[in-house]
């Protein structure tokens, strides 16, 4: 569902990684090692689209959506397990914030209580429900 081909990148003269094919599939979890300064969280930038390969491409599966977390685990310390999942797909759980705040106010408007319909519909669509059900694949 998520496929490198060909992928490279450099910095200078310094070759991080170079041709590398991967197929990254559906149920399986992937870990990517290597000493310090290899090229781990450059890789994962890449695939996430945060930085531009040199060389190559990444491709996700049509109707598939990459969700990234920052490499800081001081970050999420405070939150749950379950939101800090849902934090990786940011616009999702801003809309889940927004509606939630709404539904929280004993002073929401009717205009307010619109836009929290609004928001539950986008949520839906956006499989917000799913991703809260869904088992961990691994
Ligand atoms: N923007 C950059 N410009 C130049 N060199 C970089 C840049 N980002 C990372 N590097 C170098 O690329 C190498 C790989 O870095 P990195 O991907 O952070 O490694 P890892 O996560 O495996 O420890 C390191 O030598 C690092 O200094
Ligand atoms: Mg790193």
């Amino acid at each position: 569902m998520l496929t490198v081909q060909g992928l490279g990148l450099q910095y200078g003269k310094r070759i991080l990684f170079d041709e590398v094919e991967l197929q990254f599939t559906r149920g399986n979890c992937y870990g990517v090692i290597g000493a310090n300064g290899a090229g781990k969280t450059t890789f994962l930038k890449i695939l996430s689209g945060e930085i531009p390969a040199m060389r190559g491409s990444v491709s996700l599966e049509p109707g598939n959506r990459m969700a990234v977390l920052k490499q800081d685990h001081f970050e999420f310390e405070q939150e749950e397990v379950l939101n800090t999942v849902m934090m990786g797909h940011r616009e999702l759980y801003d809309i889940m914030l927004e509606k939630n705040a709404i539904y929280m106010d004993p002073d929401a408007t009717d205009t307010d209580g619109m836009r929290a319909a609004e928001l539950e519909n986008k949520y839906g669509e956006m499989g917000g429900w799913i991703t809260r059900a869904m088992p961990p694949s691994c």
